[in-house]
């Protein structure tokens, strides 16, 4: 049914599976297509979804680099657009959407997880903003979900360093709600989405939408966010930046 997406049900509960396993299941425009179809066309018998990234290596290990390295100068915050309203539809969802985060969760991959409303993290996985390291910023609302999430002073760090930390780092930060064996999300996902599934529809879907109201709206800094991405997208440093990436050797940036 769909190109990068495998979708399995079990009851109340269903597992979407982000497959793009050549690239470490990172984001290109056809997973946020995929992924926004399918959202929309959720039945009214599943309580709960579940996400995670095919293979053992990855939950997602970004947005795709080779689809940034190609857009079209001034045009990065429109082709952010697809991207934000899937993260949005995930934060706003009426059900709860639980990230198993079985790999990396890096970049774009990592955003993906702070949308969802509860992050299951397997001992192995790694979680990083490396977009400093492209010359650009987190672009699908990374700047704001994750100070909101682990605090202004992490969140600098992690962002401005490019570093990865570790799953027990992520739990005592309150970045993921678990850490579980290698191996073992799927099984503590399906028993929380069991847990939410048997309460009453109607108060998940209140919950979800008062917590959501507790936050500080974070529309405007996700619009500076992608203002700030669009200024980066156009300089040489990202050009220096995604080429060595593909290269597969540091950048050596300029600030132009
Ligand atoms: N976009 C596009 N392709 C990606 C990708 C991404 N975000 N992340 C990985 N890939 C591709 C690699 O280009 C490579 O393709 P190849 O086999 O054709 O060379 C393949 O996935 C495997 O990745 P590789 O880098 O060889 O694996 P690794 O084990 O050495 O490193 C990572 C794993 C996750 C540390 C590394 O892939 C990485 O740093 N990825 C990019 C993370 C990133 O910057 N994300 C933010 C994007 S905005």
């Amino acid at each position: 049914m769909y190109k990068h997406l495998i979708i399995e049900d079990w009851g109340h509960a269903q597992l979407i599976t982000i497959h793009r396993p050549e690239a470490l299941n990172a984001l290109n425009l056809e997973v946020f297509r995929e992924l926004k179809d399918h959202l929309l066309s959720i039945q009214p018998q599943i309580r709960c979804l579940l996400i995670t990234g095919s293979g053992e290596k990855a939950f997602v290990a970004g947005a795709d680099i080779s689809e940034f390295k190609s857009m079209a100068p001034g045009s990065a915050k429109s082709f952010l657009m697809l991207g934000n309203s899937v993260m949005d539809m995930i934060e706003q969802f009426h059900i709860p959407v639980i990230a198993l985060i079985n790999g990396f969760a890096l970049g774009g991959g990592c955003e993906l997880a702070l949308a969802c409303h509860l992050r299951i993290a397997s001992e192995k996985a790694r979680f990083g903003m490396p977009e400093i390291n492209l010359g650009i910023l987190p672009g699908y609302g990374g700047t704001q979900r994750l100070t909101q999430l682990i605090g202004k002073t992490k969140a600098l760090e992690m962002i401005l360093t490019g570093e990865m930390i570790d799953a027990r780092e992520a739990l005592s930060l309150g970045l993921v709600n678990h850490v579980v064996p290698d191996g073992t999300v799927l099984d503590k996902g399906k028993e929380l989405a069991m847990k939410m599934s048997s309460k009453a529809p109607m108060s998940v879907r209140a919950v979800i939408k008062a917590i959501n109201a507790s936050h500080q709206d974070i529309n405007d800094g996700i619009s500076l966010e992608g203002d700030l991405f669009t200024l980066l997208a156009d300089s040489s440093d990202f050009k220096e930046g995604t080429t060595a990436f593909f290269e597969k050797r540091k950048p050596i940036f300029t600030g132009r």
